[in-house]
């Protein structure tokens, strides 16, 4: 088992390079200083991303006040069966899942929640600056729980290795970037991960139904066509989003690969930032408490190495396109 700890002295030189990489010459004032060495690194980001890597940078590297960060450590939130976790809409700007006791209270959370939310997007329109002009901004969250022995049910268990798939929000292909902050002021936010998902997919997407789920292909359009005559919501899903949801699953069931799959410490110091492809990169949560979140979908044309995508993979070991407008190769 390796330890693999950003931020620490314990980081040894195997496993530091093997799935993380620290971006120490980012200012968070100055950026890369100028326009031709932005435009070098943040490709380069870019590439590492797709190539399944975490990038991390030691402390917030944009604007979050430590007033906002200590009003968000006397958080709750509501019944955790119900929303997993604080949750924030920026296209609609909505908060869902707080439970603070006072409207006063409720809004300076929405307007932290708001800010954190604008504040990562600046940060990635400078360091991930291919993508900027193309991604569509996801949700927000923010996540006061302990992870560690929370009660929820198996699939919704954040502590299991697993790739991430939105049953609500499918991405025909795009994908799932997640920035994370840890701001417990004292703890680290300690995750697992394994092989890439290119391995995984080559061990475990045919016994998960790939090539069912492919031959399926997307959601019929006449049973959406019946579904909207019945006035039922509609989701739309491609091939590629049925296996994402179905692996997603298929993983957290796994028992033995929970036990047997070689596992890679990650542990997240207070104030660290981190971002991947939590669509690909392999991660459970093990134990941490208030950390944010915002997420970005990327879509394909986006991407700087497009092939490495999980979509490709996957095409190519299904032998079809998944998407109706992906094609194998
Ligand atoms: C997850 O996406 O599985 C949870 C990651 C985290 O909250 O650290
Ligand atoms: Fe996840």
């Amino acid at each position: 088992m390796n330890t693999n700890a950003p931020g620490s002295a314990t980081a040894t030189p195997e496993s530091a390079d093997a799935h993380w990489v620290r971006i120490s010459d980012y200012d968070a004032k100055n950026g890369w200083g100028d326009a031709a060495a932005t435009a070098a690194r943040s490709r380069w980001c870019c590439e590492q991303l797709e190539a399944g890597q975490i990038l991390f940078f030691d402390g917030i590297p944009y604007d979050f006040p430590q007033t906002d960060r200590d009003f968000l450590l006397e958080q709750r939130q509501s019944d955790s069966r119900i929303h997993k976790n604080i949750s924030y809409r920026p296209r609609q700007d909505m908060l869902r899942g707080s439970v603070a006791d006072s409207k006063e209270d409720i809004q300076r959370l929405h307007n932290i929640m708001r800010h954190f939310s604008e504040e990562v997007t600046g940060l990635l329109k400078r360091v991930l600056q291919p993508y900027a002009a193309h991604w569509a901004l996801d949700y927000a969250s923010y996540r006061p729980e302990e992870e560690q022995n929370r009660d929820l049910s198996l699939h919704k268990r954040n502590d299991l290795l697993h790739v991430d798939a939105f049953p609500s929000r499918p991405t025909r292909g795009g994908r799932i970037l997640r920035c994370f902050t840890n701001i417990n002021p004292t703890r680290s936010r300690n995750w697992l991960t394994t092989d890439r998902f290119n391995t995984l997919a080559e061990k475990f997407a045919r016994n998960a139904g790939l090539e069912e789920i492919a031959r399926s292909g997307d959601t019929s359009s006449f049973l959406n066509t019946l579904k909207r005559a019945l006035g039922m919501k509609i989701v739309d899903r491609s091939a590629y989003d049925k296996f994402m949801l179905r692996f997603h699953d298929y993983l957290k069931e796994n028992s033995d690969f929970q036990q047997n799959t070689t596992k890679i410490h990650i542990a997240f110091p207070p104030m660290a930032t981190w971002m991947c492809y939590t669509d690909s990169v392999p991660h459970a949560v093990l134990s941490g408490q208030y950390a944010l979140e915002q997420t970005f979908i990327i879509p394909l044309k986006a991407l700087v190495t497009p092939e490495k995508s999980p979509i490709r993979v996957l095409e190519k070991l299904a032998g079809r396109p998944l998407a109706r407008e992906s094609a194998v190769g």
